[in-house]
């Protein structure tokens, strides 16, 4: 018996940060990456599961819809799985779990558990992609992003995104703002040896491309990407911006976005700084801090309470 973990990706490294040791997994399910390893485990895909001794499946995936329907067909009992995102629908998914106690312990189990307890149909996102989306995600992260997109009216300027990863955010900005050219930064091999991710942080960061991200972008032709470590990936670009993502979650990465980006943000406009507020990621907020000493003044900017503590920072004059 065993406990197995749906998904290879931030997610399910998260729960290594978390205090699951990587022993107690016999292993990871994932349609797209089945035959390879994350973590020096094996990945299976689902079908593998109906003869693998399934103590407690942990699904780390946010398609819990589709992978619960999946489970049902695989014969796996509701009362050994346990969604770990979006797990709320009208009824919680994880009431009928009744394994993840004993096996887990309450203590680690409540570390585990994740942290949205109400889901409610986001009526506020005008957009009906964006909804579908947001149910699926952070509804308070999108429905201000449309907010901020929308109030930028005739701002000028490109959008950006610093840390795309596999671009969920960078294609709701590009599906907000179809007009605007949208700058997209990563170095899709994860982050600066430097930075000393954490191995399980790290190796979630791997498995994705510039041309994956291009693939899911409603409006492709509207994109630069550039691939490669950020800020000697931005060398030549002659453009000012209106928006701007920034999502590192380390200090000297984020401290690099800010000293690039904000001479260059225009009036009215808003640099999004992802897990300001997050206190597994201190790095954004010490860049920040760092940041300001150096430019000589606070930034005008507004918390929000979205899952990363997103701080909403506001271009002046
Ligand atoms: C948390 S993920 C971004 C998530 C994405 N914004 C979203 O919401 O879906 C962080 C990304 O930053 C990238 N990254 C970190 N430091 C970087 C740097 N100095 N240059 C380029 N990319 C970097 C990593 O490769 C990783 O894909």
């Amino acid at each position: 018996m065993g406990i197995y973990v749906w998904g290879t990706g931030c997610g399910a490294s998260a729960l290594i940060d978390k205090g699951l040791s990587l022993e107690r997994i016999a292993g990871f399910v994932d349609t797209y990456r089945a035959g390879g390893s994350f973590l020096e485990k094996r990945i299976i895909p689902p079908e593998e599961l109906k003869k693998a001794p399934v103590e407690l499946l942990l699904v780390t995936s946010r398609a819990s819809e589709e992978i619960g329907a999946q489970c049902e067909l695989l014969g796996i009992p509701p009362q050994r799985i346990l969604f770990l995102k979006n797990a709320a629908a009208v009824i919680d998914r994880n009431q009928r779990c009744t394994a993840a106690e004993s096996v887990l312990g309450r203590e680690l189990l409540n570390r585990l558990l994740p942290r949205q307890h109400l889901v409610t149909e986001p009526a506020s996102l005008s957009d009906s992609a964006l909804r579908e989306e947001a149910v699926q995600d952070d509804y308070i992260r999108l429905a201000a992003l449309e907010l901020l997109c929308r109030r930028l009216g005739s701002v000028p300027g490109a959008a950006a995104e610093l840390g795309v990863y596999r671009g969920r955010f960078a294609r709701c900005i590009n599906r907000l703002l179809p007009d605007r050219t949208l700058h997209l930064f990563d170095s899709f091999q994860g982050f600066r040896p430097e930075e000393k991710a954490p191995a399980a942080l790290q190796e979630a960061h791997l498995g994705t491309s510039a041309e994956e991200v291009r693939s899911i972008l409603p409006h492709p032709e509207a994109v630069r990407l550039h691939p490669g470590f950020f800020p000697d990936s931005a060398g030549g670009i002659q453009e000012r911006f209106c928006l701007v993502s920034l999502d590192v979650d380390f200090e000297d990465s984020t401290l690099a976005g800010l000293e690039w980006f904000w001479p260059r943000m225009n009036p009215g406009g808003y640099l999004l700084l992802h897990d300001w507020g997050n206190p597994r990621l201190p790095g954004p907020a010490q860049a920040l801090a760092a940041f300001e000493k150096a430019w000589g003044q606070s930034l005008p900017g507004v918390p929000l309470p979205d899952l990363g503590g997103t701080l909403v920072l506001c271009r002046q004059g």
